[in-house]
């Protein structure tokens, strides 16, 4: 998944059409109504009053989501666009996507677990703080059984492949923090509805895993301090209690950073004492050569320079690379 929908260099039409193609399989649903908005000229003008940022597929089929109440379908989208077109995009404005998909703990798990514990983590781009998690889940890797701490949380299922360092129980978590630009709060309910039209429909099994996770996260909130990644990720890591490994992680986040301010980001990270775990798309972070992986997923990379496996963007599978 490359989070298609994103590109400046191509036309709006053009990112609907490769949003459909992301789509292809997961949610035929979004597959058909990307395409058929790529050919929309009325819903393209509507998109083309929005800046740039705000025209992206994923963010108008939110929205509109949020406001009719159930997934938008052509005929829907379109009369929502003819006639309340401010209301869809005051949402639009105020709302970004920010899809926390707690799934993705099960691709970074086998990576923490190889670290000196206890952890000490800070997620950026964390959204809700699903992501940080990691000790309350459970774990199923194709039969290989990891417990979490609290018992009502979700399974997640992650089917391992290639010679993937399972671990035999879960890492110490001493301390976690997120950043994000908009943190979400999990005891909000209207954020948390907004959680919920971020998930494309015909992916059910997203939707428990979010209600459960959810309600695991409210018995116990994770702290997700808003400040920019650019900027406030020095102070942040120096509350890192000392005698913890430092784990500095992000996943699906940096195409939503300008890629003149990734360069930056990155000689950041490098100057903190801490280990950087990178979970994107291939080629978000530069300079990192491996063989090519059919389906589209993320690249988890070590430290800017040794990529560890291939993982897939909602979480199903990852593919280990390092011996
Ligand atoms: C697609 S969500 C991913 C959430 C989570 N990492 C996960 O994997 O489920 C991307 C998040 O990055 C955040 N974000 C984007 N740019 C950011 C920045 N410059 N600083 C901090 N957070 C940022 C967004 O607000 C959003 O919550």
């Amino acid at each position: 998944m490359t989070l298609g929908g994103l590109d400046p260099a191509i036309s709006t039409a053009e990112n609907y059409r490769g949003f459909a193609r992301e789509a292809r399989g997961r949610s035929p649903a979004y597959d058909s109504l990307a395409t058929l908005v790529a050919g929309d000229d009325s819903i393209l003008r509507f998109l083309a009053t929005l800046p740039a940022p705000k025209r992206q597929p994923n963010l108008l089929f939110a929205a509109a989501r949020y406001l009719l109440g159930t997934p938008p379908e052509i005929t829907t989208l379109r009369a929502l666009v003819r006639e309340n077109p401010a209301a869809l995009a005051r949402v639009m404005l105020a709302r970004r996507t920010q899809t926390n998909e707690p799934a993705r703990c099960a691709t970074l798990l086998p990576a923490l677990a190889q670290l000196p514990a206890p952890l000490a983590l800070i997620e950026v781009g964390a959204s809700a703080g699903l992501t940080l998690l990691f000790d309350r889940y459970s774990y199923d890797y194709a039969g290989h059984h990891i417990a979490g701490s609290d018992p009502d949380a979700p399974t997640l299922r992650c089917a391992p492949r290639g010679p993937v360092p399972l671990p035999a129980r879960l890492p110490v978590i001493a301390w976690r923090a997120g950043l994000d630009l908009n943190p979400l709060d999990v005891t909000d309910d209207d954020d948390v509805r907004w959680l919920s039209c971020l998930v494309w429909p015909g992916e059910d099994d997203r939707q428990e895993r979010l209600a459960a996770a959810v309600a695991s996260a409210r018995r116990d909130p994770p702290a997700v301090h808003r400040g920019d990644l650019l900027t406030h990720l020095p102070a942040l890591a120096a509350q890192a209690p000392p005698g913890a490994t430092l784990v500095i992680f992000h996943s699906a986040v940096l195409p939503y950073v300008a890629p003149d301010d990734r360069g930056p980001f990155i000689d950041t990270v490098r100057g903190l004492p801490g280990v950087w775990l990178s979970n994107e798309a291939p080629g978000v972070v530069p300079g990192i050569s491996v063989p090519a992986c059919p389906g589209g997923p993320f690249l988890l990379i070590r430290d800017g320079d040794t990529p560890l496996a291939y993982t897939d963007g909602h979480g199903a599978w990852v593919r280990w690379l390092a011996g």
